[in-house]
């Protein structure tokens, strides 16, 4: 099944994208802005949800290199002074992970908060151009939120008639339009550079890989995966510092995929 076009419906926007691109064209990121929590008001063109990972203390954790990248990009007050062009908040959740039942918990709490802020949000703000972005952890509760729980993880998800092979994504058809971009950094979800999306040097999976031949026809075009060679938890390797680099490593890689994603759509 193929859906419309991101922007299709959001024509009255599309001036100010223009706009937008025009300033993207014409500066570089200055110095890094600090993340605002949207305030009751008017809605921004485009907001960023971002989930950390394992272990970090409630914010953004490592998901704030690219965050903050992302704010400073495309933050220009020309559009419209009258609504904020973006803002960013970070996913509310446990991110506990002392073994696999606090882990597998905190991935359940994690994406039902994930489902459960898109919708909240979209009902606020349903013109709103979504940009997500989960590190670790917070990557495998963004791609369950969009491309299911398989049933052999946490055991929530329905029996996988098909072998959880074709992930359904758990967020209303409103939400899922809105999605422009969505990146994960070091997901445990990650195959081994066999999925669409997947980028970086490892060959081998995470430990809570999605089967081979995966694939989550909704958001494969919208998302991108990164993990490297030496990772213990996106990959089988044993260097914790690839895990946390990924930010600075693939930072501009991830901001040209997200640019791309939502001025062309
Ligand atoms: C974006 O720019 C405006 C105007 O310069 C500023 O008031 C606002 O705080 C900035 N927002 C972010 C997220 O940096
Ligand atoms: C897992 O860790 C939590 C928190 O440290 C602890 O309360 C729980 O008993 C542990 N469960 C198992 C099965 O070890």
């Amino acid at each position: 099944m193929k859906l419309p076009c991101l922007p299709l419906h959001l024509h009255h926007h599309h001036h100010h994208l223009l706009l937008l691109l025009l300033f993207l064209l014409l500066t570089l990121p200055s110095a890094s802005p600090l993340p605002v929590t949207p305030k009751p008001g008017p809605c921004p063109l485009l907001h960023i949800l971002s989930a950390r990972e394992t272990t970090a203390p409630p914010g953004f954790g490592s998901s704030i290199t690219l965050t903050q990248l992302l704010l400073s990009t495309f933050n220009h007050s020309s559009p419209p002074p009258t609504h904020p062009t973006i803002t960013a908040e970070a996913i509310d959740y446990p991110a506990l992970g002392a073994n696999t039942s606090e882990y597998a918990a905190s991935v359940t709490t994690g994406t039902a908060a994930v489902i459960k802020r898109l919708s909240t949000f979209n009902a606020l703000c349903p013109e709103t151009i979504l940009i997500l972005h989960g590190f670790s952890q917070g990557g495998q509760i963004i791609d369950d939120a969009l491309c299911g729980v398989p049933h052999d993880f946490t055991g929530l998800g329905k029996p996988d008639e098909d072998g959880g092979r074709v992930g359904r994504p758990l967020v209303r058809r409103e939400v899922q339009r809105n999605i422009a971009a969505v990146v994960l950094m070091g997901s445990p979800r990650f195959t081994g550079g066999k999925r669409r999306g997947e980028k970086g040097t490892a060959k081998v999976g995470g430990f809570a890989a999605r089967p081979e031949g995966f694939s989550c026809p909704v958001f494969d075009d919208r998302m991108v995966s990164f993990c490297d060679e030496g990772d213990p938890f996106c990959s089988d390797g044993e260097d914790e510092e690839v895990h946390g680099g990924y930010g600075g490593v693939y930072g501009g890689e991830a901001l040209g995929f997200v640019v791309e994603r939502v001025l062309v759509g």
